[in-house]
């Protein structure tokens, strides 16, 4: 046994200076079936004088292995810090990930640059309204069956406010704010209780534009709209002006522009018609005007609505609303 142990003693002794993996070594002599450990519950049959003196020894033995496992790491930790700092320069760089902008931010921007170049202010409201800028003053009367047009999300304040069904309430707020000739385009948000489905939100965007002057008529905005078309789709698209009803617009139509998917063939996304309804418009009822504290005998104007969401769906083709704003990394990814 004394010269088992005395071999053991120098065996461990050298692995441990010549080791690599120190924590092998420990685990090979000190570890649950190391060799240490094993002679130790070994012991256990012996006489208990004899097994007393052995114990002894053997845990001699122990704390020494692990005195030089210890001393030897400490050895390591000093070599590296006696290195000088080196830094590998051809190592490659973590990547930082960079935020990706949601597609409608995308349209946005370049709806609202495209505007700009024409002469168009950007105006903003609040996502919060009363009745009398979401309904009353866009010539919406309290109980007129037209409201229903709009599945308004109504506040629980005692001052009925409601969130906005539209952006044309910033026609109002502008006008008070500002005397003609007036140029503005507001992109914003637009909330409506609506069940959801492929082309329905309960919360989307819209762009309201408004043109005031002495003498604008539906060929100027035909000439506008078609125009802001070419540049947003980089390609000359059809539009379509059909007549329509907007209590805040009269007369009032329809936009829609030639199907982008099919070329106008017609096609699943079109319904086959070869159009795609884009946005609400017309001339801006006098009662609005009034009620934006313009004189409609001196100034006229057009209004119109789109659908950001829309645009955005035609531009990158996308075929479901939700995806917007559902948050998946999948599809944000691709923008
Ligand atoms: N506000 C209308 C809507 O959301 C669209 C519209 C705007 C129509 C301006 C005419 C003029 O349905």
């Amino acid at each position: 046994m004394e010269s088992n142990l005395k071999s053991l003693k120098i065996e461990a002794e050298n692995e441990i200076k010549k080791a690599e993996d120190l924590d092998e070594i420990y685990r090979k002599y000190l570890g649950k079936k190391g060799k240490i450990t094993q002679i130790l519950s070994s012991l256990k049959d012996l006489p208990e004088q004899e097994r007393r003196e052995k114990g002894k020894e053997i845990n001699i033995l122990k704390n020494f292995i692990e005195e030089e496992i210890k001393k030897r790491k400490s050895s390591f930790v000093k070599a590296t810090e006696d290195k000088e700092e080196w830094i590998d320069i051809t190592h490659p760089g973590k990547k930082i990930e960079t935020g990706h902008l949601n597609p409608l931010t995308l349209v946005k921007r370049e709806a609202e640059e495209i505007f700009q170049s024409m002469g168009f202010y950007i105006a903003e409201g609040p996502d919060i309204e009363n009745e009398w800028y979401n309904f009353d003053a866009l010539n919406i009367p309290k109980d007129h069956p037209a409201r229903d047009q709009w599945d308004t999300f109504w506040l629980k304040t005692k001052d009925k406010l409601l969130l906005r069904a539209h952006t044309s309430p910033v026609q109002i707020h502008y006008m008070e704010s500002h005397k003609p000739p007036i140029r503005i385009i507001a992109p914003g948000n637009a909330f409506r209780h609506e069940a959801t489905d492929a082309s329905h939100e309960f919360q989307f965007m819209q762009i309201e534009g408004l043109m005031i002057d002495k003498s604008v008529s539906v060929p100027n905005f035909k000439a506008i709209i078609e125009e802001f078309f070419r540049r947003f789709f980089d390609k000359k698209v059809e539009i379509r002006l059909r007549p329509d009803f907007f209590p805040f617009t009269e007369p009032s139509f329809d936009i829609s522009m030639s199907c982008i998917v099919c070329g106008g063939k017609g096609c699943p996304a079109c319904k086959n018609s070869g159009w795609i309804e884009m946005a609400g418009a017309g001339m801006v009822h006098p009662n609005v005007l009034k009620a934006g504290k313009i004189d409609p005998k001196l100034w006229q104007g057009w209004a119109f609505g789109f659908g950001l969401e829309r645009l955005a769906m035609m531009k990158y083709k996308i075929n479901d609303i939700r995806l917007f704003r559902e948050g998946d990394l999948r599809f944000l990814k691709q923008f």
